[in-house]
C-alpha cells in the first residue's frame, strides 16, 4: 500500500510540471500566495476595494484598498519588498522576482479583459 502511493507520488510530481499554463500559475499564485490571498483584500483584478466601515469621531469612514492596476513595475515591485509598516493591513510575502513578475502581468491581463 505504501508502495503505492510512493509510486503515484512520483508519477505525479513527473507530471505535474506541464500540468498548468504560465497564466494558471499566475492566477494561483494572485489567489493563494503564502496561504494568504491577495484577492481578498484586492478583489478579482487589483481594482479600488472597499473592505469595511468603520465609525471614528461618530463619522462612518470607509476602509480602502487602492487600486493596483495602474502601478510601473518599479512601484509594484517596490511596495512589495519593502518592508511594511505596523499600521498597514498588508502582510509582508517574500515573493521571489519571479512571483512579483507574475503577478504584475497577471493583475494587467484581469484589468484588459474588462
Ligand atoms: C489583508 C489585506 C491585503 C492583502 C492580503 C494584500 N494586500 Fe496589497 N494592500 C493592502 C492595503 C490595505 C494596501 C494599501 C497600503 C497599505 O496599507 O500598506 C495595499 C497595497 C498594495 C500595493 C501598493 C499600492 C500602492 O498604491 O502603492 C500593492 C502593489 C499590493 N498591495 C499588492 C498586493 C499583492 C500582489 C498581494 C498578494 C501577494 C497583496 N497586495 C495582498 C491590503 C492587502
Amino acid at each position: 500500500m505504501k508502495f503505492i502511493f510512493v509510486f503515484f507520488l512520483s508519477i505525479a510530481s513527473l507530471l505535474s510540471a506541464d500540468f498548468i499554463t504560465p497564466k494558471e500559475y499566475a492566477k494561483m499564485l494572485y489567489e493563494n500566495p503564502r496561504g494568504i490571498s491577495c484577492k481578498n483584500c484586492h478583489g478579482i483584478d487589483g481594482a479600488e476595494q472597499i473592505l469595511g466601515h468603520y465609525i471614528q469621531n461618530g463619522t462612518q469612514r470607509s476602509f480602502i484598498v487602492p487600486n493596483i492596476q495602474n502601478l510601473s513595475f518599479k512601484e509594484f515591485k517596490h511596495s512589495l519588498t519593502q518592508f511594511k509598516d505596523s499600521k498597514s493591513i498588508m502582510p509582508n510575502y517574500s515573493l521571489t522576482d519571479d512571483e512579483i513578475v507574475a503577478l504584475y502581468n497577471y493583475i494587467h491581463q484581469q484589468k484588459e479583459k474588462k
